[in-house]
Parts: C-alpha cells; sequence; structure tokens
C-alpha cells in the first residue's frame, strides 16, 4: 500500500482494529486511510453509504482491510448493530475515533430553533457519547485501547463566530466528556484523548445552514492571514489524521485525558 515519506511506518497499527465515525470524509476520511495504511483493520462508518464504500473501496484496492458499516451516530440502535458486526467479524476492537460531526444550523442565538439546537447536539455531542458507550465493552474485552475524541477550537480557545453557538457548545462539552472518561476508564487501560483542529477544507459546510450571520462575526483578523505556522493556508486532513495516528499507536502509551490543538497556532492568536 503507498504511503508517502511523511507518513508512519506501515507496520505501526498491526494487529489492531479501529472503528472511525464519519470517515467518508473529511478528517474521518483521511484518519481511516492512513490508519489502514498502517496496518489497521478499518471499521469505517458513516450514516452515508455511497461515500463510506468509497473510501472502503479503495482501501481494499491498495491493499489494506477496511470494513463498510452504514449508522447514525445519534442513532443507538444502530451502532449497537455496528459494534455486533466489527466483533463478529474481528472479534476485537482497540481504537475508536470518535469524528462524526455537523456544523448544524449557524444563527442569532435567538433564532435558533430548539428542534435546530438538539439536533447539533444529538450528532455532535449525544453522537460521542453513544459512540463510546456501544464501543466500550469490546474495547474492555480486547484488553484496553485508545479513543479519540474530535472536537474543535470553537467552544475550546476560540470564541468569535458568534452565530455557532450550539455547534461550539456541543464542540466544548466533547473535551469535558473526554477528560471524564479518561479517568473512569484508565482502570481498563483504556486511553481518551481529544483532537481539537483548526480549519481544514472538507465537506463540513455542506453540513452547515448559515442564516442572518452576515452582521454577527466579529473581525478577527491578523495581517499575515488567520494561521501562523504557514502564514495564511488551512490544514490539509493528513495533518490531523497523523496526530489521530499517534494517540492511536502505543507510541502514546501515557497520554490520556489531554487534548491536542492541531491548527498551525491559530487559535493562540484567536484566544
Ligand atoms: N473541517 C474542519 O475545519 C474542522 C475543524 C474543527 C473540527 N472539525 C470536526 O471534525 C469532524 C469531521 O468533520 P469534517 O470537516 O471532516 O466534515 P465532513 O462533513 O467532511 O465529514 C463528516 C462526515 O461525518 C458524517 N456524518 C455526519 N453526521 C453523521 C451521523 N449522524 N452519523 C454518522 N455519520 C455522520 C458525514 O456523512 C461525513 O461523511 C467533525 O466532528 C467536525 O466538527 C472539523
Amino acid at each position: 500500500m503507498s504511503v508517502g515519506i511523511m507518513n508512519p511506518p506501515t507496520d505501526s497499527l498491526a494487529g489492531k482494529v479501529a472503528l472511525i465515525t464519519g470517515a467518508g470524509s473529511g478528517l474521518g476520511e483521511a484518519t481511516a486511510r492512513l490508519l489502514a495504511a498502517c496496518g489497521a483493520r478499518v471499521a469505517a462508518l458513516d450514516r452515508d453509504k455511497e461515500t463510506v464504500q468509497r473510501v472502503v473501496a479503495d482501501i481494499v484496492a491498495a491493499g489494506g482491510t477496511a470494513l463498510t458499516v452504514v449508522a447514525d451516530v445519534s442513532a443507538p440502535d444502530q451502532l449497537a448493530a455496528g459494534l455486533e458486526q466489527i466483533k463478529a467479524i474481528w472479534g476485537r476492537l482497540d481504537i475508536v475515533v470518535a469524528n462524526a460531526g455537523i456544523n448544524g444550523v449557524w444563527a442569532p442565538v435567538d433564532e435558533i430553533t430548539p428542534d435546530e439546537w438538539d439536533r447539533t447536539m444529538n450528532v455532535n455531542l449525544k453522537g460521542t457519547f453513544l459512540t463510546v458507550r456501544a464501543s466500550t465493552p469490546l474495547l474492555k474485552e480486547s484488553g484496553g485501547g485508545s479513543v479519540i475524541l474530535m472536537s474543535s477550537l470553537m467552544g475550546t480557545r476560540m470564541f468569535s463566530t458568534s452565530s455557532a453557538s450550539s455547534y461550539a457548545t456541543s464542540k466544548a462539552g466533547m473535551v469535558a466528556f473526554g477528560r471524564m472518561i479518561a479517568l473512569e476508564l484508565a482502570r481498563h487501560k483504556i486511553r481518551v484523548n481529544t483532537i481539537c483542529p483548526g480549519a481544514f477544507a472538507t465537506n463540513i459546510v455542506k453540513s452547515t445552514t448559515f442564516r442572518n450571520t452576515r452582521d454577527l462575526h466579529l473581525p478577527v483578523l491578523f495581517p499575515e492571514g488567520k494561521v501562523p505556522l504557514t502564514g495564511g493556508p488551512n490544514g490539509s486532513p493528513i495533518q490531523v489524521a497523523r496526530v489521530v495516528w499517534f494517540l492511536a499507536s502505543d507510541l502514546s502509551d501515557f497520554v490520556t485525558g489531554t487534548e491536542v490543538y492541531v491548527d498551525g497556532g491559530q487559535s493562540l492568536l484567536a484566544g
């Protein structure tokens, strides 16, 4: 399987089984491809069957091992069925990347409906809980593992995107959840860490409804662009995937309960 010079060794996750939610696109897709290239057997979960099947077909064509799991992370029954599928086929689970998420409705706080608020929370925050809840028994049975949650700068270090209060709140909740369960699950040798990505070109804008946001966004501008490390341009999804790889691998075996910012320094300016 072709791996670039910047990628980790191809056998570094050999023997491990990884579940990645939201694996049909963006950061989840890059992560699925990278972990498979490193030897993990990848259960690629997404609610969009077509996109995730394409990713799985590519991984298999490149010599990797991957399984399509079609499920909505906000639906406990669908997640349970997905975990049963993994257990029946591979009998174990070592890595969980709770990555599926949506931007939801971005609007003035008094114009967000309760149903719109709930939908963002249900996918991003409750979906993360449900993913961990469904996976934990198999991780325990496997003798431990690594859980990686995909939060954001928004709600953790950056608060200037005023219309995104539901999204940011869901992402802040993921940080607290990650720290809580890191301690709870440590006795089972399950590590839990949270990645806070900056801005990456993915399909997430398609999951966003913007409504009356024009006058809300605060003009937080920097002379040389918004990413100090690049002088402007955003990151590429593989740069998040490599951090997932590190947290998934045994090289990070003493790292748990922490957040890792992958943003080229952007949040240091925005905070
Ligand atoms: N792209 C960024 O700049 C950025 C920045 C910070 C955080 N994030 C976070 O990274 C994660 C991935 O985002 P992305 O940018 O790759 O987005 P994306 O839209 O490109 O991919 C998200 C994937 O998740 C799937 N998905 C959405 N809701 C789902 C559900 N209920 N059940 C199952 N699958 C579902 C989608 O079908 C899609 O394939 C999200 O949690 C997002 O909040 C992204």
